[in-house]
């Protein structure tokens, strides 16, 4: 038997031997005695007799054991042209004073703090001082506009908001601070603090703001924290991530299952040792950004780098490779839409040629599918192994993958590998039965999930038992269909619900909708996620107008796209909108979403049996050209 299939029966088989010895891993204040309590099942949590801190754990213990002059953090800004480097002493010096001001102002564990920051070190000091202090964070990512920060706001009760003055987009300046005060605004539950990190490139400080703290002022002074001990089954932080209506659901991570599964994963999955350099170019607002910029790599002892910039355009398309070259990075983690854009504007991977990334053993890619045709370019121009890997905010870590630190093994285009040891994977049909080898069905997890996976969302018990468990009794829904070869390799070929995947950034098509409804002219609308060669999906909109409504579609269009950019953000790409005379529905009302996106993509569809009016989708076909 190889190491793979001895690791992936010891977890299915001895969950708790094989969770206890990937514990040793950790630094606890209380070492567990037990891995899983399930008496509250399917409410699981891992490690419950454990304690510790996670900043310690990424932190003060690499410090205690010599290394405090490893570089911990490498910030490299494409957009200011600035790289700036932590050591692990100097990492936990700035994280332990920031602790300390979080604590002057009152905060404590258990309280939360939104951070709502660019791609800048200060985010990660932000995170990790609130897990020193054992405070909860929820990070927003930049790319989200004011209303969608208040609705996370009024979700989480935040204590606090830890922000910067702006973000740097090209050819754009993001500035954040008037997007807080709009959100502080909005919401219900508006937080006592803000604190500002003020950039030197970015206009706008705390001072212009009655009340906000300048992050600098507040460090100057500021008496360092020690780490405050926290059960392993305490929250580290909320992720909200989109479900299927347009409000979001707040992913809640413990402490202890995830330092024990993210360690685990840096050697096993990635095959990362102590010293070596890793790069994710993610964002922190992501959770790729969250497991893969600042704690995997760190709980570890490797070298994170984060990167502010893109992968074209900042300034060309030798951008990665420029990264990769000037830190030595031994791996990359990106999603397969970076690569399509580093194809797409130097198809020959000319920028290459004037880098040396002898350092690169492996490039990682996750968000979205990594599609054959990606795969196959990326393997050629670099002549490393190029690494699909499937999972999704609630699991925190990978769910799919080949395992290069335990036993890497034949890559198949258009699969991320097997199911990762702790994952029992299934697919299922919608009667739940185990569908044969090949098969297309709901991929499931059969529970309990390993540890590091959501512990529920955001005191929203029901909603997460409806969300993922009630669907098929004693498995985790995935929200995602595929299937699995009769070599047991997984394939993952898109979700099943209406969640859409733009750019490797989860977005629901309900929030762009409820915003698309809410014009004065639209009587209802459908957005679906179709096909873009450059992002995956990007959300295309479909409007019918209110009897006697007249509007030109083009102002129309740039109405809805401007409210969408100012409810959700410019993130959501919304561009396409179409008017049509009415949408195609079940006799129960339902919208024929899936139906529609077969059309618009002109993919073969058949007409659903339960249709109300077959004349309005043969009407769709015709307009769209389907
Ligand atoms: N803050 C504010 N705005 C942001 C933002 C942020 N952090 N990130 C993106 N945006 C804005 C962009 O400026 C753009 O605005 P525009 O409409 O004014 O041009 C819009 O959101 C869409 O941005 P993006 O999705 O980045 O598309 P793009 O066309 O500018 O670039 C890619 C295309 C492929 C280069 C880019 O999407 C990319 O790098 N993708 C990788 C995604 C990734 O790493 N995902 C993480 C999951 S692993
Ligand atoms: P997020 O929660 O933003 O990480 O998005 C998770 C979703 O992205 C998954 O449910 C999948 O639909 C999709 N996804 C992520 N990684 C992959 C992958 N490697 N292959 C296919 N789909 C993926």
């Amino acid at each position: 038997m190889g190491r793979y299939s001895d690791a992936f029966e010891q977890a299915r088989d001895d969950r708790e031997g094989f969770w206890l010895s990937a514990a040793e891993a950790v630094d606890w204040v209380t070492p567990p005695t037990c891995a899983l309590d399930d008496t509250l099942a399917p409410m699981y949590r891992w490690f419950p007799d454990a304690s510790l801190n996670t900043s310690a754990n990424a932190l003060d213990r690499h410090v205690a054991a010599g290394n405090g002059d490893r570089d911990a953090l490498i910030w490299d800004s494409a957009m200011v042209g600035t790289t700036r480097t932590y050591t692990y002493a100097q990492l936990l010096d700035e994280v332990s004073r920031f602790a300390g001001v979080l604590a002057a102002r009152g905060i404590t564990k258990g309280d939360r703090v939104v951070v709502y920051m660019p791609m800048i070190p200060e985010a990660a000091i932000a995170m990790l001082a609130c897990a020193r202090i054992g405070a909860v964070h929820s990070v927003v990512f930049g790319g989200f506009a004011a209303p969608e920060l208040a609705t996370r706001i009024d979700d989480a009760e935040p204590v606090a908001i830890v922000t910067a003055s702006g973000g740097l987009e090209p050819g754009r300046t993001v500035e954040y601070l008037p997007m807080v005060a709009k959100a502080i605004e909005l919401s219900e539950t508006p937080p006592s603090t803000v604190i500002v990190k003020d950039r030197s490139e970015i206009t706008g400080a705390a001072a212009d703001h009655e009340g906000w703290l300048d992050w600098d002022a507040a460090m100057a002074g500021a008496e360092p924290a020690d780490p405050t001990t926290v059960a392993a089954t305490d929250p580290l932080y909320i992720l909200y991530t989109s479900g299927t209506t347009g409000k979001p659901k707040g992913v809640v991570r413990d402490n202890g299952g995830h330092a024990v599964a993210l360690t685990w994963s840096m050697s096993n999955i990635y095959g990362i040792e102590p010293g070596d350099v890793w790069w994710t170019a993610s964002d922190v607002g992501w959770v790729v950004g969250h497991s893969y910029i600042v704690y995997g790599p760190l709980l570890v002892g490797a070298t994170t780098v984060m990167y502010e910039g893109k992968p074209v355009g900042t300034p060309d398309a030798g951008a990665f490779w420029r990264v990769i070259a000037d830190h030595k990075a031994n791996a990359l983690f990106t999603a397969p839409t970076a690569i399509r854009a580093i194809r797409k504007a130097d198809p020959d991977a000319a920028e290459l040629a004037k880098y040396d990334i002898s350092s690169l053993r492996t490039l990682f890619a996750a968000g979205e599918r990594l599609d054959p045709d990606t795969f196959q370019w990326a393997g050629s121009i670099l002549g490393v192994p190029v690494v699909d890997h499937w999972w999704q905010t609630e699991t925190g870590w990978a769910i799919a993958a080949n395992l290069r630190g335990l036993e890497p093994m034949p890559l198949k285009a258009g699969s991320p590998t097997v199911p990762v040891p702790g994952y029992q994977v299934g697919v299922l049909d919608a009667e739940g039965k185990q569908v044969a080898a090949g098969e297309e069905g709901n991929i499931v997890i059969k529970l309990p999930l390993p540890p590091g996976t959501l512990a529920g969302l955001w005191r929203d018990e029901e909603r997460y038992r409806k969300s993922y468990l009630s669907a098929f009794d004693g498995y985790y829904l995935t929200g995602d269909s595929g299937y699995v070869d009769s070599d047991g390799y997984v394939f993952v070929l898109g979700r099943s619900d209406d969640v859409i995947n733009v750019a490797g950034h989860r977005l629901s098509t309900g929030s762009i909708e409820a915003v698309v409804a809410s014009h004065p002219a639209v009587a209802e609308c459908a957005v679906i996620g179709i096909h873009d060669d450059l992002k995956g999906q990007r959300p295309s909109g479909y409007v019918v107008l209110k009897a006697g409504v007249e509007i030109e579609p083009d102002t129309l269009r740039s109405e809805l796209v401007k409210m969408v950019r100012d409810e959700i953000g410019a993130v959501a790409t919304f561009r396409d909108v179409t008017v049509v005379p009415a949408l195609p529905k079940t006799r129960s009302g339902k919208i024929l979403r899936k139906t529609m996106r077969q059309i618009a993509d002109h993919e073969e569809y058949t007409v659903p049996s339960t249709i109300e009016d077959p004349d309005v989708l043969s009407a769709l076909a015709k307009q769209l050209g389907g």
